[in-house]
């Protein structure tokens, strides 16, 4: 939540800042502002879109070649012009950006206000340039000694980027729980809250820990603990393709990631399958341990979440082990009673999430193992699991997910399938199908894409006025119903529901009339039939029903439009009828004129509670 970015080199600072601040977008669009520094600090702010920032500067001459940038999702105080970032100290000695936020800012304020410092915004932010002006002014030792002595003081969490007024060309840096890289190249060096907003211009870079400090010099960077001590830290590359932060060509970023979903599907399989073999043995986990789990526990949040749902059919079917799936924020805060020989499983596309972050620590504090499916490298539940197995899904930039959560559910396959191996629960025979039939995923994928976007986008505009969706199966198909609903609803702000298809009758079924969109999914043999009563009864009370049924199942007469999938293993469903429920939240969206990409109040990287 709430983007930051940092420059300082030997260019102008403003296009740098701006250009990835738009790549930040994602993480808020509340308000956005920026500091230059040329000979005095200069401050530009705008409420609103990025946008709005840009036509306020477009006429003036910035040729400041140090500067920071933030793009903010409000939490402490309206989005307005006055509580957006930068934030300055009363004098104007401090200037900073804030990602994150602090606890105990009431006590902090109390504190400064007996020193007479004043506050002008609603922000939590506010307090943090005073207290580091303060801690500056009152013992005269220093940018670090000002920084490390605020963190000490500070709960709660933050990345933070200062400009101090008697420091020029120097940009300090700090972090706590939110998420910062730092990176560098001949032209200077430069801070982010995400891989996407420096990716044009470097891909070498710094991940600072907890509790640790830089200060970005215009050629170099130096690293401090919390004692103020210098420590060395090891610069990294990353992979990422540049163009994969650019639409290429699309309209949207979410169309173009809906349409990466074989590649990176197909990347995701080919990293841990290789010549019918499965090998996720790199991540450290050993075959002897993945066969004494005796529970499996999986912990998301939004679609993750969705991810664990499908899991837990999958693996608790496949490797007889049982599975729980849980709501990270709940997790966390139920006081958990985990078996000791079990293994918490966290999935985050972000890897940053608060709340999963928080269920990461609930479980090692129970000494629990831990496993994490992430696809940002370096970020914080990477760097704390024991276990990662990343997804290759490449940056994603539409807040609302769909290329992640396609990668996820590739890599619980493949654990199931490599855990029911190793306990036997499948034969060799069953072990190489299983595999075979995964690979030829991404075609069947690609497959939908040309042969079903057409219609979707038709029937779409259908639906653009509708008011309610339901989402309906049963067993997986209920699983992926989750994310379909979800995906509608968070980016065309039209009122979903998914419901097991049985559960109908005890309640929501008093709901259906006239023309209510109904979305049946129906890919499971062993259940299908049943769900297919359950369309049939709310068409019989007016429902408009699309149904979504694989190859093999007719629902052409029960269905008023019907979506054919191609035929695969029962468990691998979901990978493919998730493309249609993303094809429809989209084109719904797009026909009601809306920010596909930047729904209203959501922001990609939740890392507040
Ligand atoms: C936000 C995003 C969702 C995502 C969820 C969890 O709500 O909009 O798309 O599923 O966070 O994020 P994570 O990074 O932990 O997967």
């Amino acid at each position: 939540m709430c983007g930051i970015v940092g420059y300082n080199g030997k260019n102008k600072a403003v296009n740098i800042l701006l250009d990835g601040l738009e790549k930040l977008e994602y993480r808020g669009y509340d308000s956005a502002g920026i500091a230059i520094r040329d000979k005095e600090i200069e401050i530009f702010k705008a409420k609103g879109k990025l946008v709005n920032l840009k036509d306020k500067i477009a006429d003036k001459e910035l040729n400041g070649t140090c500067g920071i940038g933030h793009t903010r999702w409000a939490t402490h105080g309206e989005p307005s012009e006055n509580n957006a970032h930068p934030h300055s100290s009363n004098d104007g000695s401090i200037t900073l950006v804030h990602n994150g936020i602090i606890e105990n800012y009431h006590e902090l304020i109390d504190k400064l206000k007996k020193h007479k410092y004043k506050f002008y915004s609603d922000t939590d932010t506010e307090v943090l340039t005073n207290l580091i002006d303060y801690y500056y002014k009152k013992y005269k030792m220093g940018p670090i000694d000002a920084i490390n002595r605020t963190m000490v003081r500070t709960r709660g969490s933050y990345a933070i980027a200062v400009l101090f007024k008697d420091h020029p060309d120097e940009i300090w840096v700090a972090r706590k729980d939110s998420p910062m890289i730092i990176g560098t190249n001949k032209d200077g060096t430069y801070l982010s809250s995400d891989v996407p907003a420096i990716l044009k211009y470097t891909k070498k870079v710094y991940y600072i820990d907890n509790l640790e400090a830089a200060c970005l010099k215009k050629d170099k960077v130096i690293f401090y603990n919390l004692n103020g001590d210098e420590i060395e830290k090891e610069l990294k590359e990353i992979k990422w393709d540049i163009s994969a932060a650019e639409k290429e060509g699309y309209e949207h970023f979410m169309i173009k990631e809906i349409n990466e979903q074989p590649e990176v599907i197909k990347k995701t399989i080919n990293n841990y399958i290789y010549k019918n073999k499965i090998d996720i043995y790199k991540s450290g986990i050993t075959e002897e341990e993945l066969k004494s789990f005796k529970q499996i526990y999986i912990v998301a949040c939004g679609s993750a979440y969705h991810v664990g749902v499908c899991a837990q059919y999958v693996l608790e079917d496949l490797t007889r082990i049982p599975v729980r799936v849980e709501i990270a924020s709940e997790f966390r805060y139920r006081r958990p009673i985990l078996d000791k020989k079990g293994l918490v499983i966290i999935i985050s596309q972000s890897g940053e999430t608060a709340d999963s972050l928080a269920a990461l620590r609930e479980a090692k504090s129970q000494g629990i193992k831990t496993l994490a499916i992430i696809n940002v490298v370096g970020s914080s539940i990477a760097r704390e699991a024991d276990y990662v197995l990343y997804t290759l899904a490449g940056p994603e930039i539409a807040v609302a997910t769909t290329k992640a959560f396609s990668t996820q559910l590739i890599v619980f396959y493949i654990l199931a399938i490599e855990i029911a191996r190793i306990k036997k629960k499948i034969t060799e025979r069953n072990y190489i199908e299983l595999i075979e039939e995964l690979e030829n995923i991404p075609y069947k994928a690609k497959y939908i894409l040309d042969n079903l976007t057409r219609g979707i986008q038709k029937i779409a505009s259908k639906f653009s006025h509708t008011k309610d969706a339901f989402y309906i199966g049963r067993n997986l198909d209920y699983a992926i119903s989750l994310e379909g609903s979800l995906k509608l609803k968070e980016v065309s702000y039209i009122h979903s529901e998914a419901y097991a298809a049985g559960e109908l009758k005890h309640g929501t079924i008093s709901l259906i009339e006239d023309n209510t969109l109904v979305i049946g999914i129906v890919t499971q043999e062993e259940v299908y039939e049943k769900t297919i009563s359950n369309l049939v009864e709310v068409k019989s009370r007016g429902a408009y029903i699309i149904g979504i049924a694989a190859e093999n199942i007719d629902v052409s007469k029960i269905s008023d439009f019907a979506l054919t999938i191609p035929k695969t293993n029962k468990y691998f469903y979901p990978s493919l009828s998730v493309i249609p429920l993303q094809l429809i939240a989209y084109y719904i969206t797009i026909d009601r004129g809306l920010d596909v990409d930047k729904p209203r109040n959501l922001a990609k990287s939740v890392t507040v509670e």
